[in-house]
């Protein structure tokens, strides 16, 4: 060789020793495959199987997840179409699939309220008409906090006829989990993980941990928010930047409101729009601020969920934020009035119990309602911690809080809510029109309460 080309050889080396190390990928949960060519059909298969993921740097961890991927497939659908869902089941143990926030027909919930467990190595085939545009999402309902906590979930986009120009739109499925030093999950529930729900050393969008997002300059950004955490609340902040929040659970809000901070519960969605800085090549860190939701959590310091950087062509003309959409039916506060309390308790043993109206699942005398009429439930929580309270099923509306009625143009009046936080201490009545037969759940979000006793059955008929 010459001396010239070794030194050729030599400088090319430096040079890319010197080059900036690669950017990290954006974690984008991938589509599922619709192998239906009827447009008004969206037909997939789903499996559940253990499957090796690797969330962050470290070894890669033993997951349980749908097509072997954490998050699942992305269900993309429009409104009005039939999904249809071949699901089998590959995992060790029983599970089934619960379609989190989207009404159905109630045997197609799967709950155990309504459905056998599928066992290992059966099958099972979910179908339903998609009614309603949102961000909804999926995970098992037998062990739900083992099995969630796993791996196994994902979301569904449903588009409808009123989605917002924006220039760029992301869904943030978010989720946390304890890894150890080997990558394992532990096996073992602590009495704080009870307590409190699982909450981890990781946090993950999109199951990645660390996760870096790209934005461009002066973007009009729209992020689908999923909590699917068993415990942890996400309380969203990302500096310089103010969040409108056009959409919750069930689709976009009739009046979108600003807001800094956006605290998002196991189980709850929002629809958030923000605009990006126009100035290029910065970037900011997407945090959760800490809260109180008993026993001194807010103390937990602030942690960061993402990296937001702000890269490429800059977009020229900045859009205006929609500040309405169309109304949502206002729901009639009703004389039906069915109380819910609550509470936690140690039992004789010492085990931690939660409960509703001091019993525990599935010794809750199940609610009978009559089909068609809008029934009023007044949720009060008697315990020392926040309790997401989730409903199956339907849409439900808050007509008041804490013994104040919302305002008028308070947003939740007027939202389709499916899970909605209820503090300590504090009470909410909320409306539902109960327009489907059948047995349905309704239980606290955090997966280890409802696990532990705190989820109850309300029969439609
Ligand atoms: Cu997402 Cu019964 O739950
Ligand atoms: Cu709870």
């Amino acid at each position: 060789m010459s001396r010239r080309l070794a030194w050729l050889i030599l400088a090319a080396a430096a040079c890319s020793a010197e080059r900036p190390a690669p950017l990290a990928e954006e974690p984008v949960p991938v589509a599922a495959v619709d192998d239906d060519p009827d447009p008004r059909t969206l037909s997939i298969r789903l499996e559940a199987r253990e499957a090796e993921v690797t969330y962050g740097a470290g070894p890669a961890t033993r997951a349980w997840a749908y097509d072997g991927k954490v998050p699942g497939p992305l269900i993309e659908a429009t409104v009005g179409q039939r999904l249809v869902v071949r699901f089998e089941n590959h995992l060790p143990e029983p599970t089934t699939i619960h379609w989190h926030g989207i009404r159905l027909p109630a045997a197609m919930d799967g709950s155990l309220a309504m459905q056998s467990p599928i066992a290992p190595g059966e099958t099972f085939e979910y179908a339903f008409t998609l009614k309603d545009a949102g961000l909804y999402w999926y995970h098992p309902h037998v062990r739900s906090d083992v099995q969630v906590e796993r791996g196994l979930y994902g979301a569904i986009r449903v588009r409808g006829p009123d989605e917002p120009d924006v220039d760029e739109e992301k869904i943030l499925v978010l989720d946390d989990v304890r890894l150890r030093p080997d990558g394992s999950l532990p096996e073992h529930l602590d009495d704080a993980s009870k307590m409190m729900g699982r909450q981890g050393n990781t946090v993950l969008v999109n199951g990645r941990a660390n996760a870096a997002l790209y934005v461009r300059p002066g973007a009009a950004v729209r992020f689908r928010v999923v909590n699917v955490a068993n415990g942890r609340f996400f309380n969203l902040r990302l500096p310089g930047v103010t969040w409108r929040v056009i959409g919750t659970d069930g689709g976009l809000l009739a009046a979108p409101y600003d807001t800094e901070r956006l605290l998002v519960a196991p189980g709850e969605r929002y629809d958030l729009l923000w605009l990006a800085p126009a100035s290029p090549g910065k970037q900011a860190v997407l945090t959760s601020e800490p809260y109180e939701r008993g026993h001194h959590s807010g103390d937990e310091p602030s942690i960061a969920v993402a990296t937001v950087h702000f890269r490429g062509d800059p977009v020229a003309a900045p859009r205006a934020l929609p500040s309405s959409f169309p109304a949502i039916e206002r729901l009639p506060d009703g004389p039906i009035d069915t109380p819910l309390v609550l509470g936690e308790r140690t039992d004789e043993r010492g085990d931690l119990a939660f409960t509703i109206n001091d019993a525990t699942y599935p010794d809750v005398p199940p609610i009978s309602a009559p089909a068609g009429a809008v029934h009023v439930f007044d949720v009060r929580n008697e315990s020392d911690m926040d309790h997401p309270f989730h409903l199956h099923g339907f849409f439900f509306q808050v007509l008041e809080r804490g013994g104040r009625h919302t305002a008028d143009d308070g947003w939740e009046r007027t939202a389709n809510k499916d899970t909605m936080i209820v503090r300590a201490g504090s009470r909410a009545r909320i409306a539902a029109r109960l327009d489907e037969p059948g047995m349905w759940m309704y239980h606290c979000h955090i997966l280890e309460h409802a696990e532990y006793g705190m989820m109850g059955e309300l029969h439609v008929h």
